[in-house]
């Protein structure tokens, strides 16, 4: 059964902690409750924001339209020679569906253990982390089309996945809500394990045939060690996207700077690590009122307790200027602003 609930705090709902109220608020279970909805006047007049885990969002005030918190369970799977199709309701927590494949040996999402969020949310911005992105074992999704309430399957090609980035953050950007997605993965395993932090963990740990078992383990310590854990200090991972240029653009600045971290990202053109360009600016482990960077990774910007989040957009805004004024790069957002 459908619940409309009316000026409730979304605090509990985003990982950096910011207390804002949403005007209305429903927790959605099915497909049938967005048609339901959907007739309701209050999804009509209403402007939508569609919530997984709120690990990607960023409230700067307080919501003045419908919040869909999105909580569609279950996960099936159908194995066929050494694949396996794996489907999963958008609101099953991201490494909870990790684990299950893991613990399956299903291979292809181990490195993507220990995101926050949501299923239905994983390719929105086409998460990625030590070497494999979503785009690498999706398979396809479905989705509820705002403005017809028809269901849509959006494949592969359909979704125009890049780094950090898809179709639902552009053309389609606030049209369609994802109901579900479907991942392929393997029963043969092949393992990723070319990122050196993994590489070296492995060596330390002499482990010369990891399993995908080993990879997920490794893959959470090393996060665990890098990023805070918003259940004591609210953030939303990496706050900017790594800047990508163009290889001329590029040159100049290694001339400059010689110790620059760069990664080769196609077409002519260079991904630079933001949160060096970040600590270069002297903003590693700072804290200016109750926001700051964190100590062990300047991309990442915390709330210390009781930020609003303006004060951490303002803070951010710093920091873009001042990374312009010295590399002349425009660091983006990979953070949703609200
Ligand atoms: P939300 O924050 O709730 O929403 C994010 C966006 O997706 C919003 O625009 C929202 O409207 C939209 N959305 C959510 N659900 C749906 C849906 N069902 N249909 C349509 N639109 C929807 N990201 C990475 O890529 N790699 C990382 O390594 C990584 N590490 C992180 C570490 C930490 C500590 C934290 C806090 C975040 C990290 N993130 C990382 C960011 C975040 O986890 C991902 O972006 C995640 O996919 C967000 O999921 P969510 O359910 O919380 O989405
Ligand atoms: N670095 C610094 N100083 C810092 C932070 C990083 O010099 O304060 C250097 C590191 O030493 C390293 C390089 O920058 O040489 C890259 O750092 P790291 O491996 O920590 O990765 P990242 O590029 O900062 C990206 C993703 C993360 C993802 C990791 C692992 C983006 C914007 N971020 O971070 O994703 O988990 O790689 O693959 O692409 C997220 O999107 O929220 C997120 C956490």
């Amino acid at each position: 059964m459908l619940v409309l609930q009316e000026n409730i705090s979304l605090k509990p709902y985003n990982t950096f902690g910011i207390d804002v109220k949403a005007r209305f608020f429903a927790e959605i279970f099915t497909e049938n409750d967005l048609a339901e909805l959907r007739n309701h006047t209050v999804f009509s007049e209403n402007k939508l924001l569609v919530l997984g885990g709120g690990s990607n969002v960023l409230f700067t005030e307080n919501y003045e339209g419908l919040v869909l918190k999105i909580s569609i369970p279950g996960i099936v799977t159908d194995v066929a020679d050494n694949q396996v199709l794996v489907t999963a309701g958008a609101g099953v927590v991201w490494n909870d569906l990790v684990n299950y494949c893991v613990e399956n040996g299903f291979a292809g999402m181990e490195n993507l253990s220990l995101i926050p969020g949501t299923v239905g949310a994983s390719p929105i911005q086409n998460i990625g982390a030590y070497g494999v992105e979503l785009k690498d074992v999706f398979e396809s999704c479905t989705a509820f089309e705002i403005a017809t309430g028809n269901i849509r399957k959006f494949d592969f090609a359909d979704c125009h996945f890049a780094y950090r980035d898809s179709i639902f953050k552009n053309e389609l950007k606030g049209q369609y809500i994802i109901t579900s997605v479907q991942f392929r993965l393997m029963t043969r395993i092949r393992i990723n394990s070319q990122y050196g932090a993994i590489q070296a963990l492995l060596a330390e740990r002499r482990i010369t045939h990891p399993t995908i078992t080993d990879l997920s383990k490794i893959v959470s310590e090393i996060r665990v060690s890098k990023l805070p854990d918003p259940s004591t200090i609210g953030n939303a991972g990496s706050f900017f996207k790594n800047p990508i240029i163009e290889s001329s653009k590029f040159e100049t600045l290694k001339l400059a700077f010689p110790a620059i971290i760069s990664y080769p990202a196609g077409e002519g053109k260079v991904k630079l690590a933001a949160g060096w360009l970040i600590e270069q600016c002297g903003f590693k482990g700072v804290t200016e009122g109750h926001t700051g960077t964190w100590k062990n990774q300047a991309l990442v910007l915390v709330n210390h307790g009781g930020a609003s989040g303006k004060e951490v957009y303002s803070f951010s805004e710093k920091i873009i200027d001042t990374v312009c004024s010295k590399f002349d790069v425009k660091l983006e957002r990979e953070v949703n602003i609200l």
